[in-house]
């Protein structure tokens, strides 16, 4: 009879690590992180200089290929993906079979799931030339998809792209316009969404593009892979924070009851979590957070939001918890997407659509990684060993019809 102990020592040893918090997965050299000190690295270059000197597609551009462009490479780029913006006329359709109430990210999961159906002739994923089409389509067409959810649920007609606009123009034009009107961007607006975008573009094995990872390791195509990191993004402890901490300040109302939440999150028997604080990695400041508030700061101010009652509850809130001895001995600290709800309120954009937009942003970090594991000589299929813990071999009992 071979039992547990004897199964381990056939198997050989291996590490348990629930959570992953010391493994690494793989080698990378797309970004780099140094949780105790802050540090944000995409491909060498640090986080605050690409936020505010790059566009987002500059920062597509830097992850899927190693570096900066220069101008005309710049302007290809951007021509290409402006090309790809439209989806396929049928995949339209598949709005309909969903319920208007429905969550734009389950919505997400099944649209950019169908790209594949739609986009078989260039899913050889040893080609680098298919990959590279894989990869323009999905950062030109996810956006499309995004704004088209909205649409859905708002019971609006879909906007289609505009080739004259800049991506995040064309993004904010499809999400917040309609056909009616015409859209005039405004360029402070324009920015802090580009900037949120830069912010949420890569974050090396986060579990969403560890989901990417493994999902792509059995030879998946980049459409499904891109959709196992969305299915995996959504869960409130990632990238469904920012949604969580806009329904948080909501629950909260007012200042005066801050102090009960903070109370809940340090109450063991009580599963309530300050949402928006805390990171597996970053055990000092997220430097994504400090930029992200600053921007805060430029659209409200910018549309004269800065008494906004929000935002005032979200800045007393963090000097409580900054103040307290459980997030002080914790180590938490408000991370980015503390305060990207706050932003894309004011942008005028629906708190279901908040993890879509991360999703949006992300989706560039997923496929330079997908692409960096599929390009390595070394891949191999992902796949983790187990401690097992139920019941050693035994026989199915004799029982009235069977023996
Ligand atoms: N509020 C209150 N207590 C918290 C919080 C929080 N937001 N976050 C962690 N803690 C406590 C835990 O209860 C735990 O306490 P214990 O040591 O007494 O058991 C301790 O801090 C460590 O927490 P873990 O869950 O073990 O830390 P981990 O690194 O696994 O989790 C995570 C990190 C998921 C981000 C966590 O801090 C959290 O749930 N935060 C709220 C959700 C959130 O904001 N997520 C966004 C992350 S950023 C991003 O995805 C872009």
């Amino acid at each position: 009879v071979l039992d547990v102990q004897s199964l381990y020592k056939q198997a050989g040893m291996f590490t348990y690590d629930p959570g992953f918090t010391s493994t690494a997965s793989c080698r990378s050299s797309i970004t780099y992180i140094d949780g105790e000190a802050g540090i944000l690295l995409y491909r060498g270059y640090p986080i605050e200089q690409l936020a505010m000197q790059c566009s987002f597609l500059e920062v597509c551009y830097l992850l899927l290929r190693g570096e900066l462009p220069n101008f005309d490479q710049l302007k290809e780029f951007e021509r290409n993906i402006t090309m790809h913006t439209m989806v396929h006329d049928q995949l339209t359709n598949f709005f309909k079979g969903f319920r208007r109430d429905a969550h734009p990210m389950a919505i997400m999961v099944g649209v950019v799931g169908a790209l594949s159906a739609f986009y078989h002739d260039a899913l050889d994923i040893r080609s680098k030339c298919d990959r590279e089409m894989s990869a323009i389509r999905l950062l030109a067409k996810v956006p499309t998809i995004v704004a088209m959810c909205h649409k859905y649920s708002a019971g609006s007609p879909f906007m289609y792209p505009q080739n004259k606009l800049s991506y995040v123009e064309n993004f904010m034009r499809m999400m917040l316009a309609t056909p009616c009107e015409e859209y005039e961007p405004n360029p402070v607006l324009v920015r802090a969404l580009d900037r949120i975008l830069i912010l949420h573009a890569d974050h090396e094995q986060n579990a969403s593009t560890s989901t990417v990872r493994l999902a792509g390791s059995s030879g998946a195509n980049p459409f499904a892979c891109i959709t196992a990191g969305i299915a995996c993004l959504w869960g409130a402890a990632h990238g469904g924070a920012n949604e969580a901490v806009l329904h948080m300040l909501e629950e909260i109302g007012d200042t005066s009851r801050i102090g009960i939440y903070i109370n809940k999150a340090k109450d063991k028997d009580d599963p309530f979590r300050l949402m928006g604080f805390g990171h597996r990695v970053y055990k000092n400041h997220d430097p994504r957070a400090k930029l992200m508030r600053e921007t805060c700061y430029e659209v409200l101010g910018e549309l004269g939001l800065q008494d906004d009652p929000l935002f005032k509850l979200a800045l007393e809130l963090e000097r409580i918890a900054l103040e307290d001895e459980y997030f002080i001995e914790k180590k938490l600290y408000p991370n980015v997407d503390f305060y990207s709800g706050i932003v894309l309120h004011a942008l005028g954009i629906p708190s279901k659509m908040f993890t879509a937009i991360f999703a949006m942003g992300r989706t560039v970090g997923w496929i330079s990684h997908w692409d960096e594991m599929i390009a390595d000589p070394e891949q191999k299929i992902g796949r983790p060993r187990q401690l097992y813990t139920g019941a050693t071999r035994r026989d199915v009992p004799a029982r009235h019809g069977r023996t």
